[in-house]
């Protein structure tokens, strides 16, 4: 079973409607013959059904695991920033947020996605007792925040496995270029080439994602067998009405077109909460470029019910909602039934807390519609690898029609520069 797209009934005319709906068409067009800006970054289109047929590369992510094998390894360090750790931790967070005790699971340090010193202290302490695997991720190798972090514990691992530091390490970053590629072949360490026609938000599916997911025990083919679904039904049906990610790019743009440039991601799965994280990377850095945009934000509920539940129900008109849902949870519980009613909650004892949870979605729904707040659910049948690859494509594909009918380039980050070079000038580099 698939990904299914609920849209909202009677928000815009079928002739506001008919007027968006060969700007679409022409975004699509765009992107499925790689003709439009940032062509040369387009290589995700086809990438899922690639890989699963490039049968020695998925043979080498698998020896990986031998590693675990042939040195002693307790832990993993995942360092990287946007695009190279963001959709890592997503599918990571999602697949194992709720194992509270963590059994099973090896634990892991995520470095290089912030500079704030308290956080690597107390991180360069943590690793005092532990004997990890280190997985540095960059596309450009340059990028200052991975440096400064791998440079910390790329002396730490020198100095405490000087026989084998090199064997620690795993470099994924550009075939050719770039100080980590430089130093992964003057060290020797096991390295994996980022695909060039595929940039940072769009690379999950590649080394980048694929290698530290598989190394946290996460099955690669799995994902990549959902996104290579998502990717036929995305590449194989050209009508607007007929292709999912079409008809949510599309109305994301009839909102905003009705005075609504936020768009509010939420969940009432907080396993979601870094692919919701991941969206916001997403959108936020293709669209938003040239004044224009849809500004994406996201919320978790209940808990932000109790916070933000009421901006949205009666604050400005400025939003619309795009709502993911799973629809059977992996484990469910029933609530207990007791002789007394002294919680007064005798109307919901015996019931599974996923009917509960199911009726705080469907009320909240009914509650923002309502409040004049459009809805649009997203669900999956089950949260596992398949349908989470399925989400994956399914974002990646709507983001990239999303951002040509804006007119933008959706694979470049010109504003990105503006904070570094400030920060270089202000630290003596330039
Ligand atoms: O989407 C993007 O291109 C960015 O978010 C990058 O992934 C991010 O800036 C990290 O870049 P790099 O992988 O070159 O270190």
């Amino acid at each position: 079973m698939n990904l299914n797209v609920n849209i909202p009934n009677n928000f815009i005319t079928t002739e506001e409607w008919n007027q968006l709906e060969p700007y679409a068409i022409h975004a699509y067009k765009l992107l499925t013959e790689k003709s439009g800006e940032g062509k040369e970054f387009t290589g995700w289109i086809h990438l899922p059904e690639l890989t699963l047929n490039n049968k020695n590369w998925m043979n080498s992510l698998f020896q990986l695991k031998k590693l675990y094998s042939e040195i002693n390894i307790d832990s993993l360090v995942i360092i990287g920033i946007g695009g190279s750790y963001m959709g890592t931790k997503a599918i990571h967070f999602a697949l194992t947020s709720h194992l509270i005790t963590q059994e099973n699971s090896i634990p892991v340090l995520y470095l290089g996605h912030h500079i704030e010193p308290t956080y690597y202290y107390h991180a360069l302490r943590w690793l005092e007792s532990r004997h990890p695997l280190v997985i540095v991720i960059s596309k450009s190798g340059t990028t200052t925040e991975p440096a400064i972090a791998f440079r910390f514990i790329r002396k730490w691992i020198e100095e405490t496995f000087p026989h084998e530091s090199a064997r620690r390490i795993i470099a994924i970053t550009d075939a050719r270029k770039g100080s980590l590629r430089k130093l992964a072949d003057e060290k020797g360490y096991t390295s994996f080439a980022i695909p060039d026609d595929v940039g940072g938000r769009f690379s999950v599916l590649t080394s980048v994602g694929l290698v530290p997911l598989t190394l946290l025990g996460i099955n690669p083919e799995a994902l990549l067998e959902g996104a290579m679904d998502m990717q036929k039904i995305c590449l194989e049906r050209s009508q607007l009405n007929k292709n999912p990610a079409l008809l949510y790019a599309t109305w994301r743009h009839a909102f905003l077109s009705r005075g609504r440039p936020i768009e509010v991601w939420t969940t009432f799965y907080p396993q979601l909460y870094y692919l919701g994280e991941w969206w916001k990377q997403l959108f936020g850095e293709s669209e938003g470029k040239q004044g224009k945009g849809i500004f994406p934000t996201t919320l978790t509920y209940t808990t932000d019910l109790h916070s933000m539940g009421q901006y949205i129900q009666d604050g400005s008109r400025i939003m619309f909602e795009t709502m993911i849902s799973i629809e059977t949870p992996s484990h469910d519980v029933t609530i207990p039934c007791l002789p007394d009613n002294l919680d007064d909650l005798h109307y919901i004892e015996g019931k599974n807390l996923s009917y509960v949870n199911q009726k705080a979605e469907d009320g909240t729904i009914m509650a923002h519609v309502d409040g004049n707040v459009p809805v649009i659910r997203i669900s999956i049948p089950e949260l596992n690898e398949y349908h989470l690859g399925q989400l994956i494509y399914f974002f990646e594909f709507a983001c990239g029609i999303s951002s040509y009918m804006f007119n933008v380039n959706p694979f470049d980050q010109p504003g990105v520069e503006a904070y570094k070079n400030n920060m270089f000038r202000l630290l003596g580099k330039i």
